[in-house]
């Protein structure tokens, strides 16, 4: 069969990314150029800068991924790119470029979506790896318990309540002074910390056994930093990092293994930034080798935004014939395909 190479476009948040993926899991280029200096003088992402910076990256980062793959355009079969969700200035440059270059050499144009290829990541350093599995997604913007039925076809069986995951992260790195990007900081300061030194609660979701909620945890980590503040106790930085981390861990943890023995999944995959969590996927490990569920995680320059991931998964799609038309459009509140 013919190699099918596809030239995939992410820009939904702060990354502007361009990736040459052959065969829907073989990486020929992944070229990410990150806007996390600019962001962090601002102490998070500032949509509009964001949407200023893709469109002065887009087309050195398309021209590095082409000259790393050893490609030209002729040489590319298909389009694919993020079209939500996410900010919507952001996703607007990365799906105008995607339309202008299809358009002009006539290639199929593939809109994908980002939480899809995020999951579709895992598909790129596990060739073996086939849907139908469960998968726990936790970024920036989302945090979901899905089953992934079919390529492109998911069954969401629980979703955060308020704050996904990476969010909670970035939260609680601002209330403790380390700044943003939120989670490898309170990664890297729970390493020196103890991770039972303060009881934060793991919240649950009455009656919805696989949804999250992460804003009561938040707010504990306040009270007890504004409670800290009133006593004049001395707070300790690397004690709250890594016993809010080991709070998240614990109830990621708890629901994804209770679904995977609720339906019978012995497989388990780790998506989006927050997998880059290394107290997560150690947590996750184990408790999957005890109960004899397969884990599966991406390497961490796949698990933040990339698009690599958005090529693997627009490749199921160009096989299966979808294609997208020259309306496809930003939609930053795009739902799960289910
Ligand atoms: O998937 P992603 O790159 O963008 C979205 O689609 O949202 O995820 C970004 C999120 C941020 O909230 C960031 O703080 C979190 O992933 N993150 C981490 C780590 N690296 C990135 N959270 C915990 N530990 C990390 N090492
Ligand atoms: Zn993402």
């Amino acid at each position: 069969m013919k190699d099918i190479r596809i030239l995939a476009i992410e820009s939904s948040c702060d990354e502007t990314a361009a990736a040459v993926v052959r065969n829907g899991r073989d990486v020929l280029s992944n070229v990410i150029s990150s806007q996390i200096d600019l962001h962090t003088l601002y102490g998070g992402v500032v949509p509009e800068l964001a949407s200023r910076k893709h469109i002065e990256n887009i087309n050195p980062v398309i021209t590095q991924a082409l000259l790393d793959a050893g490609v030209t355009l002729a040489e590319i079969d298909a389009v694919g790119v993020t079209y939500g969700p996410g900010l919507v200035g952001a996703l607007l440059v990365g799906v105008a470029e995607a339309k202008a270059i299809a358009y002009a050499r006539k290639l199929p144009l593939i809109g994908v979506h980002h939480i899809e290829g995020h999951v579709c990541a895992n598909l790129i350093e596990h060739p073996e790896l086939e849907p139908p599995f469960l998968c726990l997604i936790v970024s920036g913007g989302h945090t979901h318990l899905a089953m992934m039925e079919d390529y492109g076809l998911f069954r969401i069986l629980g979703r955060t309540r308020d704050d996904a995951a990476g969010e909670a992260f970035d939260k609680v790195a601002r209330a403790i002074g380390l700044g943003y990007p939120g989670g490898p900081k309170i990664e890297r300061a729970a390493e020196k910390g103890n991770p039972s030194a303060i009881e934060f609660p793991r919240g649950k979701v009455d009656g919805s056994p696989y949804d999250f909620s992460f804003s009561g945890m938040k707010s504990a980590v306040l009270n007890y930093l504004n409670h800290a503040a009133m006593t004049g106790e001395t707070v300790s930085q690397e004690d709250v990092a890594a016993s809010f981390q080991q709070a998240v861990v614990d109830v990621l943890v708890e629901r994804a293994v209770q679904a995977a023995e609720e339906f019978g999944q012995d497989k388990l995959v780790l998506a989006g930034g927050v997998a880059a969590n290394s107290a997560l996927r150690r947590a996750l490990s184990v408790a999957c080798e005890n109960r004899g569920i397969r884990f599966y995680h991406p390497s961490p320059v796949l698990c933040t935004d990339n698009a690599a991931m958005i090529g693997a998964a627009a490749y199921y799609h160009l096989i299966r014939g979808e294609r997208s038309g020259w309306d496809l459009n930003a939609v930053p509140n795009l739902p799960l395909p289910g």
